[in-house]
């Protein structure tokens, strides 16, 4: 679910308001159209052509009171998804990055600076709230909690494994299971989920890293019978979503395991023709 035009529209045409007195007609027509909010943190995305960061970042500060610092955004990058990004603008000096970002009724404390977190998945994370009662659920690429403290919150899961590689992703997952007071149901590991990952346990699998081909029969084989399987992948929107499909059969062929369904849908855009689509599989 993205932003509408209209919101869009409406933000820039904000951030334009508080800016026509102090840049040209130029700088004005190229501003960007959108950023958002993480705890007290603005995110913005780079821009090619535009100049006056700082100023923009000045503004979004007197648009949002409450707002400590803003951030520019150059992209996200590595197997550990770490953003890029440079400090543009500040309400008073900085001594730490952190911050407690609230969503759905959960908390996530986060360093912005260090680590990433996709406000256009938040319907994603919504749409496992409540569904995971009395079930073992494995959170393969698990982050700061993305998608396990949403499901610990607004379910009764009887067990989740919380595995991230990430040492700083890790140290804040931790934090935030006793943040969410989710502890003891939740048990976060440390290290490669190809290797931590258990066989035949979970009735329920996420996979939320966009690059998790290889990891594939590692989640198919966590599975118990009528296990889900929820899998991320970037895909060029013309393999969507043949390529995928096509992953997801030779893992669980490979592992044994016959599929009863295959649904898919498209998250969001990720970037110029590729998509972030996901897809919930099923095992007989
Ligand atoms: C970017 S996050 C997922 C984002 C999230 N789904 C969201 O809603 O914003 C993916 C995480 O997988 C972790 N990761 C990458 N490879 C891994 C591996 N082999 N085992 C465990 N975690 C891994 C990264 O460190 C990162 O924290």
């Amino acid at each position: 679910m993205g932003i509408s035009k209209s919101r869009v529209f409406m933000k820039k045409k904000l951030l334009a308001q508080q800016l026509e007195n102090c840049i040209g007609s130029d700088e004005l027509a190229l501003l960007p159209r959108s950023w958002y909010l993480i705890g007290d943190a603005i995110i913005v995305r780079w821009k090619s052509g535009v100049t006056v960061w700082k100023l923009i970042g000045e503004a979004l500060l007197t648009i949002y009171p409450r707002a400590r610092y803003v951030l520019l955004d150059y992209g996200i990058y590595g197997n550990f998804r770490e953003p890029k990004r440079e400090l543009i603008a500040s309400r008073c000096a900085i001594t730490s990055f952190e911050t407690i970002h609230r969503e759905n009724g959960c908390l996530f404390k986060i360093n912005p600076m260090r680590i990433m977190f996709s406000a256009g998945n938040l319907h994603e994370r919504q749409l496992l709230n409540g569904i995971c009662d009395d079930e073992v659920v494995i959170d393969m690429f698990a982050g700061i909690g993305y998608f396990t403290v949403p499901i610990a919150v607004h379910s009764k899961p009887k067990k989740i494994l919380a595995i991230e590689l990430n040492a700083q992703s890790y140290q804040y997952l931790k934090q935030n299971i006793k943040l969410n007071r989710i502890e003891p149901r939740v048990v976060a590991l440390h290290g490669d989920c190809s290797k931590l990952t258990p066989t035949n346990v979970a009735d329920r699998v996420i996979m939320g890293y966009l690059s998790s081909e290889k990891y594939l029969l590692s989640g198919i084989t966590a599975l118990t019978s009528g296990g889900t399987l929820h899998y991320h992948e970037a895909v060029p929107e013309v393999l969507y979503p043949q390529r995928p499909i096509k992953r997801i059969k030779r893992a669980a062929l490979e592992s044994g395991c016959e599929i009863k369904s295959i649904g898919c849908r498209r998250v969001k855009k990720y970037s110029p023709g590729v998509l972030h689509s996901c897809f919930d599989v099923t095992i007989r």
